[in-house]
């Protein structure tokens, strides 16, 4: 990403708006107004074919007659002359495209967007858009776009997919009192996207935290690693999460890996903060933009009523910032600040006598106290108190800690003069909410940030070409069967090859290859049908587990054979697979899809056969290193099942994780390849037992 070819088309000294017009209502007219509104100092030009002065401003035909440089070119024309267009910008050494015209792959013609594309490459331009509303800068007083006005300065910034949303949020900065630095629409996203943006913004100097509404990504990967280098906090409010999950799926992992969560799994391992919903993406944004990160996990809560302290309170532990009780010391400092009545624990009641000292002197105290890793202070709106004042105290008291490095919240609940006060602290760089929950949910987001700061662990890409070849060579052999799934003898094989522990397996042909192989491996045995038209066994009558000796195996051999005709005439039968009945261990599942956005990504969880049902699973988009496979296994709700509950021991979790980090490498060497796997059930036993794959599934990419 070339960081100075974004400057020149984002905050530009120069700007062409080509499809400027002097007809009021059109949008290369308000384009125009809103650059002159705004106070924008750079030149101006506006391009028009058929009118010689715009808005007081002088028009050129065509922007290769501007005197001077242009460093970006908003482009207000419509569709079909995008190509010519972009041509001339290219001549005239334009940077960067401001597309806001619509009509490119949004409606199916992708072709004019490749167009557009081709041309801008060649002349080294970016394009931002198309089917965008623009980009708004307050640092440049830049307003290009067709946005009703800049937003209200502050510190964050946003990148939206959806223009209708940036118009919408635009004004509602000033109602809800959050500031913006940048609002940049990247609608089709056909060339700049988000992670060409938290990069730029890493080195935005006005920039203190970067907010993002995704509805789709298209390169999952880059979005991560981009997010995951930066040193600001981003946040995302993700839409659009009950869609793509529906799509029929093969697989156990490709029936539970919906939108929703492979997003909030990549969020996580990007180290991106999720937002629930418009307004809460707004107040997660004011905290993480206003205050630094709650580097501990003490929150300490002020109040001055009984009720909004008890909802702050439920609000911390559902946020996952649980209240503790405030040590010795600091009860018995903050009672001198309080009736005998108050409660000192924490919340700190200091009842509704609080005014503007004991705010202060509570307020200095706790915050400066070693203990506070995060401080939260509530105030309902008296009859004796003057919020504005409240507001005053609890601002001095803050600047007089000196201290920098730990977070404030504040929530008044009361009338307009609340509303003013918590505008007069927001503009003084204090988050302010007019509910406790709120007040607290934008602490949690800051208490989050810290922790998604310590999890930070890079991937792993560990490739295992040796494993890759002979995995190859097996998907070779059953594509030239015309297949697109393979066996469990063949999925075993390519486990196996990643080093997987598979249970001992091998195909019988014929009822006596079946004792013999069976006489090999040892009882007891399970008796499986193999068919690649049969990819649910139980179904067809095809398992039979327990087999104990050579009449069983007989007897099998010939039951599975006839279940298995019976359930599918024409089933191509490779014979039947013999295998080691492994003993009963913890039953997990390991899986892979291969997902739109992000590529191969993993699913862990508690397996069996209620692993639809229970739904325990987590996900982490391929590749990920070994701590990251650990975290997954620390994840899931049943986590204390595998570390023992009731007398039992701890399962195999160093091997556990190891073999989901070998189940990484697998998926990410043969992302071409494979489109969705299981291996479920995987029978994890005690710590140092290891562990057994006992079923095996992949289903292979369409080629
Ligand atoms: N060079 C110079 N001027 C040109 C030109 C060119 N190649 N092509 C057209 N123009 C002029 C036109 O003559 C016109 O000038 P006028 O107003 O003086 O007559 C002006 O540019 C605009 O062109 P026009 O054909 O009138 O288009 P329009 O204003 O009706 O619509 C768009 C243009 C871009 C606004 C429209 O095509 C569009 O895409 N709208 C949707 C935008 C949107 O919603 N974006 C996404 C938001 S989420």
């Amino acid at each position: 990403m070339d960081k100075n070819v974004l400057n020149k088309m984002l905050r530009p000294k120069s700007v062409a708006v080509i499809g400027a017009s002097a007809t009021p209502g059109k949008i290369g007219y308000t384009v125009i107004k809103n650059l002159q509104d705004g106070g924008y100092k750079g030149k101006i030009y506006p391009i028009n074919n058929n009118t010689p002065e715009i808005l007081g401003l002088k028009a050129y035909v065509n922007v290769t007659d501007v005197p001077g440089e242009v460093d970006s070119a908003i482009i207000t024309v419509p569709a079909k002359y995008m190509s010519e267009v972009t041509e001339e910008c290219g001549k005239k050494g334009v940077k960067g495209l401001i597309v806001i015209t619509s009509g490119f792959s949004e409606v199916g013609r992708k072709d004019l967007e490749d167009e557009m594309l081709a041309i801008a490459a060649r002349y080294r331009m970016r394009i931002l858009g198309p089917n965008i509303v623009g980009s708004l800068s307050n640092s440049d007083k830049f307003n290009g776009s067709f946005a009703p006005g800049l937003p209200l300065p502050g510190k964050a910034s946003l990148v939206t997919q959806s223009g209708a949303l940036l118009i919408a949020m635009d004004m509602a900065t000033y109602t809800k009192h959050v500031g913006f630095d940048k609002l940049i629409s990247i609608g089709n996203m056909s060339d700049v996207d988000f992670a060409d943006l938290i990069e730029w913004f890493d080195e935005d100097e006005d920039t203190t935290c970067v907010s993002l509404y995704i509805e789709g990504l298209k390169k999952g990967r880059k979005f991560i690693d981009a997010a995951r280098n930066s040193s600001k906090p981003i946040i995302a409010l993700k839409s659009g999460v009950s869609s793509h999950g529906a799509a029929a799926a093969a697989s156990h992992t490709g029936s539970l890996a919906g939108a929703a969560k492979v997003y909030t799994s990549a969020f996580k391992q990007a180290g991106v903060i999720q937002a629930s919903d418009l307004n809460n993406l707004f107040d997660r944004t004011l905290a993480l933009s206003q205050q630094p990160s709650m580097k501990g996990e003490n929150l300490l809560i002020l109040t001055n009523g009984g009720g909004v302290g008890v909802l702050a309170t439920d609000a911390a532990e559902k946020y996952g910032i649980p209240l503790k009780f405030a040590p010795p010391d600091v009860q018995e400092e903050l009672k001198k600040h309080m009736p005998d009545f108050g409660s000192a624990k924490n919340p700190v009641d200091m009842t509704g006598m609080a005014g503007n000292d004991w705010y202060y002197q509570t307020t200095l105290y706790s915050f400066a106290h070693k203990w506070t890793d995060g401080l939260v202070v509530l105030y309902c709106e008296t009859a004796m108190t003057n919020p504005q004042e409240i507001a005053e105290s609890i601002k001095k008291a803050i600047d007089e800690s000196g201290i920098k490095n730990k977070p404030v919240t504040v929530s008044f609940v009361g009338g307009a003069k609340s509303d003013a006060a918590m505008a007069w602290l927001v503009e003084h760089g204090i988050p302010a909410y007019g509910a406790p929950d709120i007040a607290v949910n934008a602490m949690a987001s800051l208490r989050e940030y810290a922790l998604l700061q310590a999890h930070k662990n890079n991937d792993v890409v560990k490739s295992d070409p040796k494993a890759r070849k002979t995995a190859l060579e097996i998907i070779t052999k059953a594509r030239a069967d015309g297949r697109d799934s393979l066996t469990e003898i063949e999925a075993k094989g390519v486990f196996t090859a990643y080093g997987l522990p598979v249970t001992h397996t091998e195909l019988a042909k014929t009822e006596d290859e079946a004792v013999a192989i069976g006489k090999k491996i040892g009882f007891p045995l399970v008796i499986k049908i193999v068919s690649p038209d049969i990819l649910h066994k139980s179904d067809a009558g095809g398992v039979k587990v327990n087999i104990k000796d050579e009449a069983g195996i007989r007897d099998a051999y010939k039951t599975i054979l006839a279940n298995a005709k019976a359930y599918k005439a024409d089933a191509n039968i490779h014979g039947v697979a013999i295998q080691e009945m492994a003993p009963w261990g913890t039953e997990t599942i390991l899986g892979s899809v291969n997902d739109p956005s992000f590529g191969p990504t993993l699913m862990f969880g508690l397996g069996g056969i209620f692993v639809e049902v229970l739904k325990d699973v987590t996900f982490r988009v391929a590749p990920i290193s070994l701590v990251q496979a650990e975290e997954m296994i620390d994840e899931i709700k049943s986590a204390a099942i595998l570390a023992g509950v009731r007398g039992e021991k701890p399962r195999d979790r160093k091997v556990l994780a190891q073999t989901i980090f070998a189940y990484s490498s697998l998926v990410h060497d043969l992302e071409d390849e494979i489109k969705e796997s299981d291996a479920n059930p995987v029978l994890v036993y005690e710590e140092g037992a290891g562990l057994k794959v006992a079923d095996a599934r992949i289903i292979l990419n369409k080629k």
